[in-house]
């Protein structure tokens, strides 16, 4: 096999060829924050959260994608870096939904926590906010576009890992919108219910559907909807 010598943050390291940046700094012990990289499922480059300053490379790099090369020389913890991965950070969140209280993702969710690890404190950028969707009529899964961040992991388990591949990301540029062909409701398309969907979202738009969504389905529309599950009783003794 053939090896590739480069340094990351002044550390020499060695790893096979077509190696990625971020696997490389892995190995030394250095963290890289990631949103979108799911190792083997989702490599697409697509956040921008985990770039590195390579020398030589005018633009900033995504090191999930980025290759090693031989002699190469990166930085993972720059000024320039880190300022690059907060104003990343901030425009998603300018378009999120933040009733964090109210999620089930709260305290659990990776953009929360990423917030957290690079000191957000305030959003700065109050803009246009993309028209969400709240789908809740497929009987097992509950999809929110309000907090999508468009990382496309869900896609890639649909397709790569279940090889069903019910949702794709629709439209274009800011009105992008991940979600079943046509803008359809998941119950509208040949969705299996497997929540391999939900496993791998980073945050809370897609969630299982639980008792309180079929109370409140059933609310809205009696017609449409029967409660096919109701809360256990509550014991009084
Ligand atoms: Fe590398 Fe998203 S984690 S671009």
């Amino acid at each position: 096999m053939e090896m590739v010598t480069l340094t990351i943050d002044g550390q020499k390291v060695q790893v096979p060829k077509g190696t990625t940046v971020l696997e490389a700094a892995r190995k030394l012990g250095i963290k890289i924050p990631t949103l979108c990289f799911l190792k083997g499922i989702n490599e697409i480059g697509a956040c921008r959260m985990c770039v590195v300053e390579v020398k030589g490379a005018r633009n900033l790099q995504a090191s999930c994608v980025y290759p090693v090369s031989e002699g190469m020389e990166v930085l993972t913890n720059t000024p320039r870096v880190r300022e690059s991965r907060k104003t990343t950070l901030e425009l998603l969140l300018s378009d999120h939904n933040l009733e964090c209280p109210t999620c089930v993702r709260n305290l659990n969710c990776e953009l929360q926590k990423l917030s957290e690890e690079l000191g957000i404190k305030s959003i700065r950028y109050q803009g246009e906010k993309h028209k969400p969707k709240y789908d809740d009529f497929s009987p097992s899964i509950v999809r929110d576009t309000s907090k999508c961040i468009l990382c496309r992991r869900c896609v890639s388990a649909c397709h790569k890992i279940q090889g069903v591949g019910v949702i794709s990301p629709n439209h274009r540029g800011f009105n992008t919108m991940v979600a079943p062909v046509f803008d359809k409701s998941l119950s509208e398309v040949a969705c299996v219910n497997c929540g391999q969907c939900i496993l791998v979202c980073p945050v809370g738009a897609l969630k299982e559907k639980d008792d309180t969504d079929r109370v409140w389905q059933a609310l809205a529309d009696p017609e449409k909807h029967v409660i096919v599950q109701i809360a256990p009783a509550v014991r009084v003794s």
